[in-house]
């Protein structure tokens, strides 16, 4: 992982230039749905890591953040689910020759 901080030293909560949401004894992590999105796309002032991340990575991070940081969840995430949190692929809708 690159030296970006994860929403605070420890999972703890920051404040400072806008609200970092503490990871550590977060109820929204009892399903890796949601932060498996969050971390793909990012929500708000969170950045999107999904072009930064393989799939395996994704599930990594997911899983870790439910069970360490002071978390005790089932990581409930799958390869599958990553998959599928992923924006789609943009439609190329300029792929026809044109004269
Ligand atoms: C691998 C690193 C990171 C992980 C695993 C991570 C994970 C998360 C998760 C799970 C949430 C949702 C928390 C909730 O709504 O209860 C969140 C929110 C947030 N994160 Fe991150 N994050 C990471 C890196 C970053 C970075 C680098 C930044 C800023 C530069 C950042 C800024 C934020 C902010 C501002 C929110 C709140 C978004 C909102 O207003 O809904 N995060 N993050």
């Amino acid at each position: 992982m690159p030296a970006a901080a994860c929403n605070g030293p420890n999972g703890s909560e920051t404040i400072g230039a806008g609200k970092y949401p503490a990871l550590s004894g977060n109820p929204n992590l009892e399903y890796a749905g949601y932060a498996t999105y969050i971390i793909i796309n990012g929500q708000a002032a969170m950045p999107s890591l999904g072009h930064f991340l393989d799939d395996q990575q994704v599930l990594a991070i997911t899983d870790y953040i439910q069970t360490n940081l002071g978390n005790d969840y089932e990581a409930d995430g799958t390869l599958d689910a990553v998959a599928d949190a992923r924006p789609a692929e943009p439609v190329n809708q300029n792929t026809e020759e044109h004269e």
